[in-house]
């Protein structure tokens, strides 16, 4: 979530005419659950955020120049850009891409915070993806606090739950619309996480905001989840208007060797 360490991903994008709005997907209104089908004459691109008449989630963000990054007033900003185009003679448009792994929807990997870990390989590709996918629970916490030894106690997360996406007020804030990085998200004290690591068996966090861990204990609640390898956090997960209760979550990193974070693209199904 706050390293500064960039990845740069060169791939072949399809694009449409206009070369990456910054409007993208930013237009709140088109969340409506209802899609049409698109005739391949009106050429008008269909943005969702459920498929299947409402059986599949979509609870990643969007990418896009306005969208929070760890401590920019100003941003993402200028991330893609068209280095080959079909207009000035190329055979096809290709983009290219450059962000820092802690973007948006994503995943830590241990060595995010430690040093050893990074140095040894735990990178994003060795991250188990039987924590990323299966059962999971999606909970409101209090709006009141931040993540404490307290509030964990109090949510009464039964035994055998692997998988938690906790709901906060980053997410009635809608922090991750907005452009400013914002310092007083909620996410977990070092006790939350402390708590959570001893008394459950909760192996996925998930979290609505670019960090699971609240700004005044950055460091040492990230240090308490990942010191066991054995948790994943998934940090930027957009939930709004879902409902609580029990989903299957599906999670996916990129395979960037020796990056400790990765975009991921995480989805729920009814
Ligand atoms: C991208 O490719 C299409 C053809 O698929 C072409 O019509 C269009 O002009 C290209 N866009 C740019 C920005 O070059
Ligand atoms: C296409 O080529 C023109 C002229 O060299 C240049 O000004 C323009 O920036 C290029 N466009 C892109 C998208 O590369
Ligand atoms: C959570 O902690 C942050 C500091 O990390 C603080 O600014 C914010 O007010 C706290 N939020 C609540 C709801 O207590």
């Amino acid at each position: 979530t706050f390293a500064v360490a960039h990845a740069v991903f060169r791939f072949a994008v399809a694009t449409s005419d206009a070369a990456y709005p910054s409007a993208y997907g930013l237009d709140q209104s088109c969340t409506a659950a209802t899609v049409s089908a698109s005739s391949a004459d009106d050429l008008v691109p269909v943005r969702r955020e459920v498929y299947g008449g409402g059986r599949i989630i979509d609870i990643s963000h969007r990418y896009h120049s306005e969208m929070p990054s760890w401590e920019s007033s100003d941003g993402l900003g200028h991330f893609l850009w068209l280095a080959k185009t079909m207009k000035n003679g190329s055979l096809a448009n290709n983009s290219e891409m450059k962000l820092p792994t802690h973007t948006g929807t994503h995943v830590d990997a241990p060595g995010h915070v430690f040093d050893h870990y990074f140095d040894a390989g735990f990178d994003v590709d060795t991250l188990d993806l039987d924590v990323l996918n299966g059962p999971a629970l999606l909970v409101d916490v209090p709006r009141d606090k931040n993540i404490t030894a307290e509030v964990m106690k109090s949510l009464n997360i039964p035994k055998g739950v692997r998988r938690v996406l906790f709901r906060t007020l980053n997410t009635d804030r809608r922090l991750m619309y907005k452009k400013e990085f914002d310092t007083s998200y909620v996410g977990f004290m070092k006790d939350g996480a402390q708590w959570l690591a001893d008394n459950t068996d909760i192996k996925l966090v998930g979290i609505d905001y670019l960090s699971v861990a609240a700004f005044a204990d950055l460091i040492p609640a990230h240090l308490v989840f990942l010191q066991g390898r054995d948790i994943i956090l998934v940090e930027g997960l957009k939930l709004d208007d879902v409902q609580p209760g029990i989903y299957s979550v599906h999670c996916l990193p990129l395979r960037l060797v020796g990056a400790e974070g990765s975009p991921i693209r995480c989805i729920l199904i009814k």
